[in-house]
């Protein structure tokens, strides 16, 4: 167990996906948590397994030892505003909110606090996220460690420097719903040629999770696991030529591309 206290800004989609999976995996005891949320119905189920809760910021600030702000950006200078003059050098802060810097944070609290910013994804909600950490310039070893065990009950952790975090936003944050558009295709295709929709889904689904599986941890290249289904003529060929007369993987890079630029265009 962790002998930090934390507290959680905003109990929504992803604050509270990472609440929940701090609470599963008995990082700290429920009394050790607090989460504060404007909408006092986000807070019940949370309150009700013994977590300290609160509708304003006010009376978590001095009982916890780390703050994760997990608003939507909009809400951000309202939440720094909130913090500020009442939070210590001591605490340390962890922002999941798309677009935001660590310099902002520490500019707008005027305070030379530790910050990590973190752009998780919505697996999470499942413990198989990813979640890209970038500490800023205040934070210690041990900063980074705690934060690392907590998001890593969420899923897998990986370090980028900050500059690369819009580009993370393109890639794993949005990701999730390119992987759903993949789906989507194969399941329109197959009831295209005669499957019903669940048999189609099911298919689809378990292929996509296996490939996956397969791309991590056989070890083998990505371009080889492609040339190990297809035969000469056969059908995967006729496909994957489908698929390129389209543009499809140029496509999927384009939109990698396009939502690095619109996670730049949204800062500014
Ligand atoms: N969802 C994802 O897949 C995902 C992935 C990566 C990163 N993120 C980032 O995670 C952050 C949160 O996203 P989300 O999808 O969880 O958003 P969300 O569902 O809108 O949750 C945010 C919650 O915070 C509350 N809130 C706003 N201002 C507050 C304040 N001053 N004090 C207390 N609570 C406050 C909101 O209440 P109101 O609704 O009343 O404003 C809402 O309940 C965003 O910055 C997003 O960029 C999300």
């Amino acid at each position: 167990m962790l002998k930090e206290k934390i507290g959680f800004i905003g109990a929504g989609r992803m604050g509270s996906a990472l609440i929940r999976s701090v609470l599963e995996k008995r990082l700290v005891s429920s009394k050790s948590l607090w989460v504060c949320d404007k909408i006092p119905e986000k807070l019940s189920s949370f309150s009700e397994r013994g977590v300290n809760t609160s509708v304003k910021i006010k009376p978590m600030i001095k009982g916890v030892d780390i703050i994760f702000i997990a608003v939507k950006p909009q809400d951000i200078s309202e939440v720094l505003e909130n913090l500020k003059n009442k939070i210590r050098s001591s605490q340390l802060i962890v922002s999941i909110v798309a677009g935001i810097t660590t310099s902002y944070i520490r500019q707008k609290l005027s305070l030379e606090i530790p910050v990590v910013r973190v752009m998780p994804n919505s697996p999470a909600l499942m413990g198989e996220g990813i979640s890209a950490i970038s500490p800023s310039g205040g934070t210690n070893e041990e900063n980074v460690r705690t934060v690392k065990e907590i998001l890593g009950a969420a899923g897998e952790i990986i370090e980028v420097p900050e500059e690369l975090q819009d580009a993370v936003t393109g890639l794993s944050g949005s990701g999730p719903a390119y992987i759903y558009t993949l789906l989507e295709g194969l399941v329109e295709g197959g009831i295209k040629v005669g499957l019903s929709k669940e048999v189609a889904s099911r298919l689809a689904i378990q292929t996509t999770l296996g490939a996956a599986k397969m791309a991590k941890e056989s070890g083998i290249s990505l371009d080889e696991l492609r040339r190990a289904v297809v035969s000469p003529g056969g059908t995967t060929s006729e496909g994957l030529r489908v698929l390129e007369k389209g543009g499809f993987k140029s496509c999927l890079a384009q939109a990698v591309i396009r939502g690095t630029e619109r996670a730049r265009e949204l800062r500014r």
